[in-house]
């Protein structure tokens, strides 16, 4: 159990999973329970993340795959001192889309080791609870077809049936660690992802 009494969420998954429309979906739940909660999202919106999203639209290039490891981690660091530990320490529970699994299964796939991954991100608070909705690429890549932005730096389908594989092996890993991880079915419709979300949360807000 993490020292502060606001509880950490994390929402993991491929793009296309539907991580963005749950983490909404969670909050509204929160809010209806009348529980404190923030929802937000990495990379984050202050100037790392910013700087990261403007690779991954390509608006400025890609460093390389390692450089890219580093960004998220310390944008992590960032987002972790300025927004979600204040917010866990007032009690307020923090949901997050994406966070050190995401960095663990794309940076992977992106070339970096594992060892150097792990070792970018040892300072990263650890979740109370990490929830993978587990699609299957084929799944993620029909979801993201009704999408009109164009597609990111890891949106290619070779990519993210790597990052589909790597995802389950990671989630397992962490869990033999000690980690609390719900893998979740997320190929089942908006509203079985939802209530299967509501129900893994429950045993850390009895
Ligand atoms: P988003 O589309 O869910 O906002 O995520 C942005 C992209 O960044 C997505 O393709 C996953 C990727 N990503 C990483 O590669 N490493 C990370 O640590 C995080 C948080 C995201």
């Amino acid at each position: 159990m993490n020292r502060y009494l606001g509880r950490l969420i994390v929402l993991e998954g491929l793009d296309g999973a539907g991580t963005t429309s749950q983490a909404e979906h969670l909050l509204a739940f929160f809010q209806k329970s009348q529980m404190p909660c923030h929802k937000t999202a990495q990379p984050s919106k202050r100037a790392i993340g910013q700087l990261i999203r403007q690779c991954l639209q390509g608006h400025v290039d890609a460093p390389a795959p390692l450089a890219m490891n580093f960004l998220f981690a310390a944008d992590r660091e960032d987002h972790l001192s300025s927004e979600i530990l204040p917010k866990l320490e007032q009690g307020i529970h923090v949901i997050c889309d994406r966070y050190v699994l995401s960095s663990l299964v794309y940076q992977q796939v992106a070339g970096v080791s594992r060892k150097d991954i792990i070792s970018a991100n040892q300072h990263a608070y650890r979740p109370d609870l990490t929830i993978l909705l587990d699609v299957s690429a084929h799944t993620a890549a029909e979801r993201r077809s009704h999408r009109l932005l164009a597609p990111e730096l890891y949106e290619k389908d070779v990519f993210l049936e790597q990052a589909a594989k790597l995802y389950r092996k990671e989630a397992e890993a962490l869990q033999a660690e000690g980690q609390s991880i719900a893998i979740i079915d997320g190929n089942q419709t908006m509203e079985e992802v939802t209530e299967s979300i509501k129900q893994a949360i429950g045993p850390y807000f009895s």
